[in-house]
């Protein structure tokens, strides 16, 4: 796995840049992945959901419409993404709050939610955070509850290597994305029932990961 080369400090920077093409690019190459995080998410109205990394709320948007009685929060950290995440959702009804936060330390209790999101981030993440944002995505799961992750993954096929290409040539071309194999890290850090799925689009390889936080003892 290569390690990350756009430091967390310029998130916000490049991705108030990227915001205002940000659904076209997702549009283009992540929008299968996107469908299967929410198949696979299976929400159940009346849940108490977490996405972190929300970006523009392109799925924010699906888990609000699909927990009208629930509760449905998201965090990111770039205030421009959560800007248009905002426009998506104004009007749905049901609980729903968006604001800034960053995945290293969630602003959230022990064990609250039934399900946890996150898609495209771990890719853009140094390797040395995995195991303190996946600590943190257990901390707050409830114990039964679901994690589902979505990334950029590592190339399997010719074909894949032309994202490879175009990392080295400019890192933020991709938003600092780089291919990740991180279903290992997810049973480090606790999760058990880890199911690790690979898809493409325009031969953009992703990683849909579903895990759960074991059950508490009886
Ligand atoms: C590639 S975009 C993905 C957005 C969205 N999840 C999607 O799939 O469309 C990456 C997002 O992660 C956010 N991000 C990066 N590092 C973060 C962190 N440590 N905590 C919260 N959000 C972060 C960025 O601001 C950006 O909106």
């Amino acid at each position: 796995m290569s390690e990350a080369t756009v430091a967390q400090r310029d998130i916000p920077r490049i991705y108030s840049r990227i915001a205002p093409i940000y659904d076209v690019w997702a549009a283009l190459t992540e929008a299968r992945a996107r469908r299967a995080c929410l198949e696979r998410a299976a929400v159940r109205d009346g849940e108490s959901v977490l996405e972190v990394a929300v970006g523009t709320g392109l799925v924010f948007e699906q888990l609000v419409k699909a927990n009208p009685s629930g509760l449905t929060e998201g965090v990111d950290l770039t205030e421009a993404m959560l800007d248009r995440a905002r426009r998506k959702v104004s009007g749905l009804p049901g609980r729903h709050r968006l604001r800034v936060g960053d995945a290293h330390r969630l602003d959230a209790p022990d064990q609250t939610f039934d399900l946890v999101v996150n898609n495209y981030m771990f890719d853009l993440l140094p390797e040395a955070d995995f195991p303190v944002v996946l600590g943190e995505f257990f901390r707050v799961t409830r114990p039964g509850g679901r994690l589902v992750l979505v990334n950029m993954a590592r190339p399997t096929r010719a074909l894949h290597r032309i994202w490879d290409v175009v990392y080295k040539i400019n890192p933020a071309w991709l938003g600092g994305c780089r291919g990740v194999d991180l279903a290992p890290e997810v049973a480090r850090a606790g999760f058990v029932n880890v199911e690790r799925e690979l898809l493409s689009q325009m031969g953009f390889p992703s990683e849909i990961i579903v895990a759960r936080r074991p059950a508490a003892a009886a």
